[in-house]
């Protein structure tokens, strides 16, 4: 498309005052196929000549000269609509896609810069919660989008690894732990300590001043508390790699909460010399009044740091160590106020940088399970969410496709595939009431429709046997052809729409354009029964179409099996 996008700004820029620059960021997609590829608005130059839009778009049209690459030009109210010339869209498009493969949709926008992605950020010492979900596959998803648009990416994951429920943790353990069950299965076990303790210290209020000793004791680096604590840390990664490798996703840094630990005084004593500290009844804060916000609370009264106080450091940590043109904070939107707070204070301190950190906010998602809650043992797993995504799925293989070979490797991609796109096909800072049926609907906007579109493709090629070498993909000139074709050619703009607005869904919605439109094309034009050239073409076109829904699905962490 950027051949001919850059075709219609050399065309006007003859003829009207407006540089190229900023003729490119003027240009729009038509929103229907018949009134065009490429669109131009004439409101900005009614200003300059003070003319009616129309009027002008009515006079642009005859000023323009005839171009090779478009087929004609048109005058549509305020609009300038260029239709480009479809044999030469075909054959770009086809071409470059199957020239590129993997790599097509690939751009250097962002050469030499660097996003940091804080995402995922479970606390350890119990199961994955599916709570953890959203940031994971989002955070996922953003990585892999920013780098191919060519940035270096940095994904952290943040642990909450440090806090007072340690010293709950320690203490419960100490009393009730027992050797087997953790050798079992240690998240379960600590878990049901954790909510064990809740329970018991509703009744027994000594509990919390015992829990309260341990992690002051863990604070003060006692050897007994940091050997527990590093055990409940190393048997959670352990446990959350193992699902971290099922879900596909990975991490360049593992530095949380305790990372910071060393470096929390230096901050503090920095922010007071600046002289934003403000003691507040015995504890520290900086006052966020005039940004209209409450006070951002750095010490408690007992001398404890807070969570506020890990970011603070993490995020100047962090500046220092990579030096980032943008960091994203994947987190939920009930952690809105916390991030503006910490924002705020990076700025008061002069950071420059403060500016280039956003918080990527999501809503919450919901099982019919019910509403979740650590402390009273209702949390979800997020493996047993996926394990029942596997289940399903291969119940379904079983009735649709009996016979096929590696039926459980297909069932867990399908399965997972469909938890992945329950999630991302949604606007993200949207609710999510997850269901089941919906999620593996073979005929809905799923995972498993668009896989399906891709494994009926790979189907049609291994029918064909050869994947012709020579084909004239400029015979691609009917409309159902047309339709997918202008979708692939603008596979790229997608992905730079989708990072800048750190929007996945932009994707997904994507993903099921592209199958829909094959579905269409391929119900109404034959592929294998067409004349030898015709069915060349074709066959080249749901090649491309097939790479596009492999790059695509990729893009948000989902698998393309090439049968199912
Ligand atoms: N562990 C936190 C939670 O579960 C999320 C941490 C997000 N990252 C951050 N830098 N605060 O709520």
């Amino acid at each position: 498309m950027q051949m001919f996008r850059d075709e219609v700004i050399k065309l006007l820029a003859a003829v009207v005052p407006v540089d190229k620059d900023e003729l490119a960021g003027d240009l729009e997609n038509p929103p229907a196929p018949e009134m065009g590829d490429i669109a131009f608005p004439c409101f900005k130059l009614a200003k300059i000549w003070r003319k009616a839009p129309a009027a002008i778009a009515a006079e642009l049209k005859n000023k323009l000269p005839a171009s090779k690459l478009l087929s004609r030009i048109e005058a549509k109210g305020p609009y300038l609509n260029f239709y480009c010339d479809r044999s030469l869209l075909a054959r770009t498009t086809v071409e470059s896609i199957l020239a590129q493969r993997e790599a097509y949709g690939r751009l250097d926008l962002g050469q030499g810069k660097t996003v940091v992605i804080d995402f995922s950020a479970p606390n350890i010492a119990k199961p994955f919660g599916v709570g953890h979900l959203r940031s994971t596959v989002i955070g996922n998803s953003l990585y892999r989008l920013y780098e191919t648009l060519g940035y270096k990416c940095v994904g952290i994951n943040h642990l909450g690894d440090w806090g007072t429920q340690f010293g709950k943790l320690i203490a419960a353990y100490l009393r009730w732990g027992v050797a087997e069950k953790m050798s079992a299965d240690p998240l379960q076990h600590l878990y049901e300590l954790y909510v064990r303790f809740h329970r018991e210290a509703e009744q027994n209020p000594a509990l919390d001043d015992e829990a309260r000793a341990w992690f002051k004791k863990l604070e003060d680096g006692d050897p007994e508390a940091t050997r527990l604590w590093q055990y409940f840390r190393e048997v959670s990664l352990t446990d959350f790699k193992r699902i971290y490798k099922i879900l596909g996703v990975e991490f360049d840094s593992y530095q949380g909460e305790s990372f910071y630990n060393d470096m929390l005084d230096e901050t503090v004593s920095l922010v007071e010399e600046m002289g934003l500290a403000l003691a507040s009844d015995g504890a520290l804060v900086v006052d966020l009044s005039a940004e209209g916000m409450p006070p951002c609370l750095l010490r408690k009264q007992d001398g404890a740091t807070l969570y506020a106080t890990r970011d603070l450091c993490a995020a100047i940590y962090r500046y220092n160590t990579y030096k980032f043109d943008k960091m994203l904070y994947v987190v939920g939107a009930d952690q809105a106020l916390h991030f503006r707070q910490l924002f705020a204070v990076l700025k008061k301190m002069g950071y420059p940088w403060a500016d280039r950190c956003f918080h990527v906010p999501f809503g919450l998602i919901r099982f019919q399970e019910g509403k979740m809650s650590t402390r009273q043992g209702t949390l979800v797993f997020l493996e047993d969410v996926l394990n029942r995504a596997t289940e399903l799925a291969a119940r379904i293989i079983q009735e649709k496709n009996p016979g096929l070979a590696n039926k459980e490797e297909v069932a867990r991609q399908v399965g997972i595939g469909a938890v992945i796109f329950g999630d991302l096909s949604n606007d993200r800072v949207k609710d999510i009431e997850f269901d089941w049926d919906k999620v593996l609907d073979f005929s809905g906007e799923t995972a498993p429709y668009v896989q399906y579109a891709h494994a009926r493709i790979c189907s049609i090629l291994r029918k064909a046997d050869s994947r012709p070498q020579e084909y004239d993909a400029s015979l691609l000139t009917g409309d159902e052809e047309q339709a997918v074709i202008n979708l692939l050619a603008r596979f790229s703009d997608h992905i730079v729409r989708a990072a800048e607005t750190c929007k996945p869904s932009v994707i997904a919605r994507y993903v099921l354009d592209v199958a829909a439109a094959f579905n269409t094309f391929y119900h109404r034009c034959p592929v294998l029964q067409a004349p030898p050239d015709i069915s060349k073409a074709r066959l080249a076109l749901i090649d491309a179409v097939r790479q596009v829904l492999v790059n695509g699905l990729w893009l948000l962490g989902i698998a393309a099996p090439e049968e199912m």
